[in-house]
């Protein structure tokens, strides 16, 4: 098993063909984060499901993302500014409610921001297609936290949109959150949800009259 960054120019394998790798993305299925707990991804752990989050097809190779931690302290001290705009925007809710804005970066024992960055390309390179790239990168990291043993889910939830957390965030004008992604031990496995009819999705082009 081969886990170390490959060297720039090294040659690598065009396909991979693997049974495992076919049923594990035959029967992925995201962990709620209220279904999590620790221990989650220690740091070399961490730092392997990053590096992989982070091979993704990139138009002009411009990373147009990057990444916050939460670990630890940090998340109940995110929380503190999750209820204070929590609280400022709805103020005859209840306390419990304000409470659980408070503890919900305490779900899970590591989640990961992904920054969607896109970069001003002089070349050309638009906007959606680096926004899609950071999406990619939100997938390649359930992926590798998965592979690594830890259930993980993709949650916007409000406070992604929000322009004061953003600040929060130290987001730029030009950034925004393309997800956390919460990762740690499952207390429950999933079960299969309900899927599309592919038949209903998939068309085969023919020129229109
Ligand atoms: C960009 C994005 C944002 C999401 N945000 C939320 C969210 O805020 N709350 C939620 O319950 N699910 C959210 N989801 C869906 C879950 O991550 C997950 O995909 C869903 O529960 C279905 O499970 P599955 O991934 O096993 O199919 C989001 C998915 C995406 C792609």
């Amino acid at each position: 098993m081969k886990l170390d960054a490959p060297q720039k120019g090294e040659i690598l394998s065009a396909t991979h063909r693997s049974d495992e790798v076919l049923s594990f993305l035959a029967r992925r299925r995201s962990t709620l984060a209220r279904a999590m707990t620790g221990p989650g991804p220690d740091q070399k752990q961490l730092d392997l499901i990053l590096r992989i989050a982070a091979r993704v097809p990139d138009h002009r190779k411009l990373s147009p993302w990057r990444f916050i931690v939460f670990q630890g302290a940090a998340r109940a001290t995110f929380g503190t500014y999750l209820a204070s705009k929590f609280h400022t925007d709805f103020p005859d809710l209840e306390e419990d409610r304000v409470q659980f804005e408070g503890e919900r970066f305490l779900r899970a024992p590591v989640i990961v921001g992904v920054v969607s960055s896109p970069k001003n390309c002089p070349r050309g390179t638009p906007k959606w297609e680096q926004e899609l790239s950071a999406g990619a990168v939100c997938h390649n990291m359930l992926l590798a936290a998965r592979a690594s043993g830890f259930a993980a889910q993709w949650l916007t939830e409000w406070y992604a949109f929000d322009v004061e957390i953003a600040s929060v965030l130290g987001l730029s004008d030009s950034e925004r959150m393309a997800g956390f992604i919460y990762m740690g031990t499952a207390t429950q496995e999933p079960s299969e949800r309900a899927r599309p009819n592919m038949a209903a999705l998939i068309s085969k082009w023919e020129p229109q009259d």
